[in-house]
């Protein structure tokens, strides 16, 4: 197997008998699959009581899987802090948003402003970092696992209160500045001094906007400065990269700013789950059940590598998962198809969760990539079947996009904190700007609002209140088409309406101003084609879509959320306008290209024939124009 497009698989050593381990092993090896992620929940085994470290078991564990030719992704096990050491401390668990400590009996029991704990997590990632640190097998480092998974990177804990007031004096150095820039002085929320700042939670109605916008942010770097102690430890310690995996349609901290820290940024892409809990419509969640929504992976994978251009997918479904509200089987194909359509948009690797399901604990209904009774399961069938395409695959590297998609946390996190409207969805509101990208036939990079806008066509900014002056000098010297969505440029970054009305700063380059907004409930249509939400704009540019879009030379802004048809047909017009040539796909059909090859997907529950004007002279060297369901073709330009 080359080591391009490396394959993995999520194992648990622990789980199984010593006896066992050679024979996974070398399935494992059979499969394709390279590199092995171990150890992440595994402290109760490694340091059984303080300072008794039992390393002979992982030691045999990464000796066997290394005999089979498999190198290691070794997690940090600090997910899961056992119960020897929890009992050491009262300083260690997290509180919830109603003042409730959480408990221990599951895993991510722990408080992120801790002091006990991030010393705690250091201990062990050194011991762990100091023992296989330069193991000739060891290949990468993952930090814990999924920071804030379970609701836990916010905490409302006295350690949490304490290092909030902290950052907060770090931030105004005088209370008066906090209650300017809060706007204390509404509802007589003015403080003396920061000891008197509780976190914003369990108060009669709606806490100060500004108050918990800074709450979020502050989070937000707990959850880095936890992650920073960690990645410090090992890099003194070993030259093996350092990967987290993140998660999907989560963003309760900043990732590109946390990327800073590793190496390798990667993701569990669980595409049936989440479109079982994620912001899916009926239409979507029938007829994509067994086979996720087709802009699902397509948007986390181009996010991920925006934060890192080396990144993974680090769990891969192989079969049903066990924690959606209902959990469908993937049809058949299409654990191969997620699998390459990570390497379509630039994966270095994919690994699968997990090699074998557990037959008991809390993932008893989550498949593997083998049953219980240690036959192959479909993904695991499927695990080869991937192994054997990317065989016959060029190297191809991974180029830029023309067209960018801006994501920010802090727009994510305002969004929610006043929304104005219970029908506004941030998640859906990306996923469907990038979509209509997508089904047009492009390649899509997610980038910061920090990034330079050079090398792009075009630069969609679905929402984004924050606009700052740097943000308008680095517009200014792109040449791009600039598309807003409503209410871009809205807030200050203290989190109040600007003085000069919404859009703010923009209307250094958009000639329009916003004097009214309403939202309205979901169902309820805009003029043009739009929903959810109206701004109402005084200017002299001239209405596009029934006022559903007003153009300044090559800046673009929505005055209403767009539908699916309005979106669609003012990106084509604004391609149109930047030179930039279409596709129309099938639907349910995504393209993306990597060097040379081009993949196409059939997110369908049916087979599709692919148009000739997509086929063009390019020849198949996977798949064939009629694509069955959940299928994968494979491009490359005719030679
Ligand atoms: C992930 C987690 C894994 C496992 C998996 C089940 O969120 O990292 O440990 O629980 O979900 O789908």
């Amino acid at each position: 197997m080359s080591e391009f497009y490396q394959l993995g698989v999520c194992y648990y050593p622990e789980h199984w008998p010593q006896s066992q381990w050679a024979d996974d092993a070398a399935d494992m090896a059979a499969r394709g699959i390279s590199k092995v992620r171990i150890g992440e929940f595994a402290w109760s085994r490694i340091e059984p009581a303080r300072g008794n470290f039992q390393w002979d078991r992982l030691d045999g564990a990464i000796e066997t899987l290394s005999a089979a030719g498999l190198k290691i992704i070794l997690g940090t096990p600090t997910a899961t802090p056992p119960k020897w050491l929890m009992d050491e401390y009262d300083d260690i668990l997290a509180v919830d948003k109603d003042g409730r400590p959480r408990r221990f009996g599951s895993r991510r029991h722990y408080c992120f402003s801790s002091k006990s704990y991030v010393r705690e997590s250091g201990r062990i990632t050194r011991a762990v970092a100091e023992r296989y640190g330069k193991h000739p097998a060891l290949y990468a480092w993952q930090t814990d696992n999924e920071y804030g998974c379970h609701d836990t990177s916010r905490s409302w804990s006295p350690m949490a209160q304490a290092a909030f007031r902290l950052w907060l004096r770090e931030k105004y150095k005088t209370v008066d500045a906090l209650n300017t820039a809060w706007g204390g002085v509404f509802w007589s929320m003015e403080f003396q001094n920061f000891d008197q700042i509780d976190l914003p939670n369990l108060t009669v109605t709606e806490p100060n906007p500004s108050h918990v916008l800074d709450f979020y942010r502050f989070s937000s770097d707990q959850v880095i400065k936890f992650n920073r102690v960690q990645c410090d430890i090992i890099r003194a310690r070993s030259d093996a990269p350092i990967s987290h995996n993140f998660m999907g349609y989560y963003g309760e901290f900043d990732h590109f700013k946390l990327s800073q820290d590793l190496d390798i940024a990667t993701w569990d892409s669980y595409p049936l789950g989440f479109l079982d809990i994620g912001p899916t419509g009926d239409f979507e969640r029938s007829h994509y059940m067994r086979q996720g929504h087709p802009d699902f992976a397509g948007f986390h994978h181009d996010l991920y590598r925006g934060c890192k251009s080396r990144w993974w997918v680090m769990e891969q479904q192989p079969g049903p998962v066990n924690w959606a509200d209902h959990n469908p089987a993937p049809i058949d194909g299409m654990v191969k198809t997620w699998s390459l359509e990570a390497f379509a948009h630039g994966a270095e690797g994919v690994s699968w969760f997990r090699y074998r399901q557990a037959p008991f604990a809390q993932e008893q209904f989550h498949a593997g990539l083998k049953r219980v009774d240690n036959a192959a399961s479909q993904g695991g069938i499927e695990a080869a079947q991937t192994a054997a395409i990317l065989e016959t695959l060029p190297e191809a590297e991974t180029q830029n996009a023309k067209t960018a998609l801006v994501f920010s946390y802090e727009a994510l996190w305002m969004s929610e904190i006043q929304p104005q409207g219970k029908a506004r969805n941030f998640w859906r509101r990306m996923t469907d700007w990038y979509g209509a990208a997508r089904k047009a036939g492009l390649d899509v990079d997610i980038i910061s609002e920090t990034k330079d806008f050079a090398g792009y066509d075009i630069v969609m900014i679905a929402d984004l209140p924050i606009i700052s002056p740097d943000f308008i000098d680095r517009l200014k010297q792109s040449k791009a088409q600039f598309i807003f969505g409503p209410g871009c440029g809205g807030k200050t970054k203290d989190f109040h309406i600007p003085p000069n009305l919404v859009p703010g700063n923009l209307q250094d380059v958009l000639a329009l101003k916003v004097i009214k907004t309403e939202t309205l409930r979901a169902g309820v249509a805009t003029p043009g084609g739009g929903h959810i939400w109206q701004d109402y704009v005084e200017t002299d540019l001239p209405a596009q879509f029934d006022g559903a879009l007003f153009s300044d030379a090559n800046i673009h802004y929505f005055t209403t959320v767009p539908g699916e048809a309005l979106l669609q047909k003012a990106f084509a017009k604004i391609c149109k306008t930047a030179g930039v040539e279409t596709t129309v796909l099938p639907d349910g059909v995504r393209v993306r290209r990597r060097g040379d090859l081009t993949f196409v997907f059939n997110y369908n529950p049916h087979a599709v024939t692919l148009p000739d004007s997509l086929i063009g002279a390019m020849r198949f060297r996977s798949g064939q124009p009629e694509l069955a369901p959940g299928e994968t073709a494979v491009l490359t330009a005719q030679d």
